[in-house]
C-alpha cells in the first residue's frame, strides 16, 4: 500500500526512544521528512542517523530539535524548526510522555500537575501552533498518543490515567474543530509496550515487580503480558505502525477516533 507520505513534513515528539523513535524511523522509510523532538540531544543524534538510513531509498530525512515540550513556547518552536528544515508542517505526532506506578494516596500535587502539563498542555500548545497553518493549506494529520489508561483508569497509575483521559477529550475537540478543513486529528491508545518506559532500569516493569511481589522480573513481565487477550506486551514498532497509518493519505476518512492498539486489553466494542 502506498501511504502517500513521501515528502510530507512531520514532527514527532518523544522521538528519542520507544514508540516515538519507531514512528520517526517508519515515517522516514515512507519518504517523509521528520523533525525529531526530545530533551536529550545525544539520543536524538543517534535516532537521526537511524532515520536517515531508513529513509535513504525513499528520500526521507530527519532533523533534530532538543526541547522540553512542556515549555510554553514549545508549539511555536517546533513549527518554526519544521518550517525551517522542511519548508512546512503537514503531520504532528504528540507522543512525549512518562509514567510511574503509584497508589492513589501516594501521588503529590506536583506529579498530578506534571502529567497534566505533558499530556494536555503540551499537545494543546503544539496543536494550537500547528493546526491553523495546516487548515489554511487544506491538509494535515495530527496523532495524539494516549493510553488504554485514558479509556479506563489504571489503579496503579492514577495521575497518568486522568491526564490521558483529558488528552483523549482534547484530541476529540480538535478533531471536531478541524475536520472540515482537511486536518484530521486522532488518538492512539497503546497498551503496555516494551519501550524504555517499561523495560528500562527503574521503569514500569521494575516498579510492578516491586509492587506486585512477583518472584522475579521475568515473572512480573509474564504476569503483565498474561493480562492481555493477546498474551504479551506490544513491541514499539507495532504501535508505530498504527500511528504512521493515521498520519497517512490512506487515513482520509478517520477523524476523532481513539484507536486501541492494546492486544485486546480494553474490552469495549465501541
Ligand atoms: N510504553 C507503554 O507501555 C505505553 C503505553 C501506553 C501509552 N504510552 C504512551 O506512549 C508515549 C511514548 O511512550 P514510550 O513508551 O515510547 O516511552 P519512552 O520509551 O520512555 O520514551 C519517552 C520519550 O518522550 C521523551 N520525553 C519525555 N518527557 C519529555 C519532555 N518533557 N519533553 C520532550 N520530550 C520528552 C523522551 O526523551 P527525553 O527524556 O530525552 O526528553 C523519550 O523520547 C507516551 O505518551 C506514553 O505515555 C506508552
Amino acid at each position: 500500500m502506498n501511504l502517500g507520505l513521501a515528502g510530507r513534513a512531520c514532527v514527532v515528539t518523544g522521538a528519542s526512544r520507544g514508540i516515538g523513535r519507531e514512528t520517526a524511523v517508519q515515517l522516514c522509510a515512507e519518504g517523509a521528512n521528520v523533525l525529531l523532538v526530545a530533551r536529550e540531544e545525544r539520543r536524538l543524534v543517534e535516532v537521526q542517523e537511524e532515520a536517515d538510513g531508513a529513509g535513504a531509498k525513499a528520500g526521507g530525512r530527519a532533523a533534530i530539535l532538543a526541547l522540553d515540550v512542556t515549555a510554553e513556547d514549545a508549539g511555536e518552536r517546533m513549527l518554526a524548526a519544521a518550517t525551517g528544515s522542511f519548508g512546512t508542517l503537514d503531520v504532528l505526532v504528540n507522543n512525549a510522555g512518562h509514567a510511574s506506578w503509584r497508589d492513589l494516596d501516594d501521588v503529590p500535587d506536583a506529579d498530578w500537575r506534571a502529567q497534566y502539563e505533558i499530556n494536555v498542555m503540551a499537545p494543546l500548545r503544539a496543536m494550537r501552533a500547528a493546526a491553523p497553518p495546516m487548515a489554511e493549506r487544506g491538509w494535515g494529520r495530527i496523532v495524539n498518543v494516549c493510553s488504554t489508561a485514558g479509556k479506563r483508569p489504571s489503579a496503579s497509575m492514577p495521575e497518568y490515567s486522568v491526564a490521558k483521559a483529558a488528552e483523549l477529550s482534547l484530541s476529540r475537540l480538535f478533531a471536531d474543530r478541524y475536520a472540515k478543513s482537511g486536518v484530521l486529528v486522532n488518538a492512539i491508545c497503546p497498551g503496555p509496550t516494551e519501550s524504555e518506559m517499561w523495560m528500562g532500569p527503574g521503569g514500569l516493569l521494575d516498579q510492578s515487580h516491586q509492587m506486585s511481589g512477583a518472584a522475579s522480573r521475568e515473572e512480573a513481565l509474564e504476569t503483565a503480558g498474561a493480562k492481555r487477550p493477546i498474551g504479551r506486551l506490544a513491541e514499539a514498532a507495532e504501535i508505530a505502525g498504527a500511528i504512521v497509518f493515521l498520519c497517512s493519505e490512506r487515513a482520509s476518512y478517520v477523524s476523532g477516533a481513539a484507536w486501541s492498539v492494546d492486544g485486546g486489553t480494553v474490552q469495549v466494542i465501541i
